[in-house]
């Protein structure tokens, strides 16, 4: 799910109806993230490109894109962008090739049995790792919106699995991360119901192009149609570094 910020936002800002406080904390919400975050002049391995790797090349980082989606690589080969079509799990290289691993809105796609791979892979190819990942909480809404993409990831054997801070830092530690750094960005605006609305459109086509059943997607139209009160969960940004490479 990507909701929040990325292509969906590209996207919404075409509408017409767009809230402008939604999208000025949209806004702060990615500067937030970025800010004291130094990927100038760095070579950075961004796993799941997208908005993060549009972003990265902003800040002037030196970014190589991995993405195992062929859709998704196409869609930006004309960016300039160095790009690896690959599932990270098998990444072919093993020794430092990068200054700094992105995992942006994607780790939660991976299958929890192979996190600690994932970030076993990038401990050896760079001696930073920066996890950006939705909070597992949030309001009542949002966990009802989150259940239903769960559910529907997982009936197309598919993950879509937030996990909490800790857990990420975790595992950072774990794949033998020296140091950790945590922040959490919180959102403050409500999501516009016309802007929620455009997002369910996005979702159930993308949904329907991964093969999600009608039943998710009746229960996506239904959620929209009690008018819910959404705000995103916080952010939450984990930083590892390794001391010794
Ligand atoms: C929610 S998107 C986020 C993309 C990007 N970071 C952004 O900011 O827009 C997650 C991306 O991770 C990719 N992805 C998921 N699992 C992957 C894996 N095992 N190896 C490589 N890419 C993966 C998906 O194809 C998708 O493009």
């Amino acid at each position: 799910m990507q909701l929040r910020t990325g292509q969906q936002v590209i996207h919404l800002n075409k509408t017409p109806f767009v809230s402008k406080t939604y999208f000025k904390d949209a806004e702060r919400v990615q500067n937030e993230i970025w800010k004291d975050i130094d990927v100038r002049d760095k070579t950075v391995i961004d796993v799941g490109i997208g908005e993060s790797t549009e972003k990265l090349v902003e800040l002037g980082a030196k970014v190589i894109g991995v993405d195992n989606d062929f859709r998704k690589i196409m869609s930006y080969r004309k960016s300039g962008i160095p790009l690896i079509l690959c599932d990270f799990i098998n990444f072919p290289f093993h020794r430092r090739i990068a200054d700094i691993v992105v995992f942006y809105f994607t780790l939660h796609e991976i299958c929890p049995c192979h996190h600690h791979r994932a970030l076993i892979t990038a401990r050896k190819i760079a001696p930073t790792v920066i996890i950006v990942e939705p909070s597992s909480h949030g309001c009542l809404a949002y966990r009802e919106f989150a259940r239903l993409w769960r559910d529907a990831m997982n009936s197309v054997g598919k993950f879509e699995e937030y996990m909490p801070a800790e857990y990420w830092e975790g595992i950072v530690r774990k794949a033998g991360f020296d140091k950790t750094l945590r922040k959490t960005v919180k959102w403050k605006a409500e999501v516009p119901i016309e802007v929620l609305g455009n997002i369910i459109t996005a979702t159930i086509n993308e949904w329907k192009d991964m093969g999600v059943g009608e039943y998710y997607i009746k229960k996506l139209q239904e959620f929209l149609k009690e008018n819910p009160r959404l705000t995103w969960s916080n952010i939450e940004v984990i930083i590892g570094k390794s001391l010794d490479v």
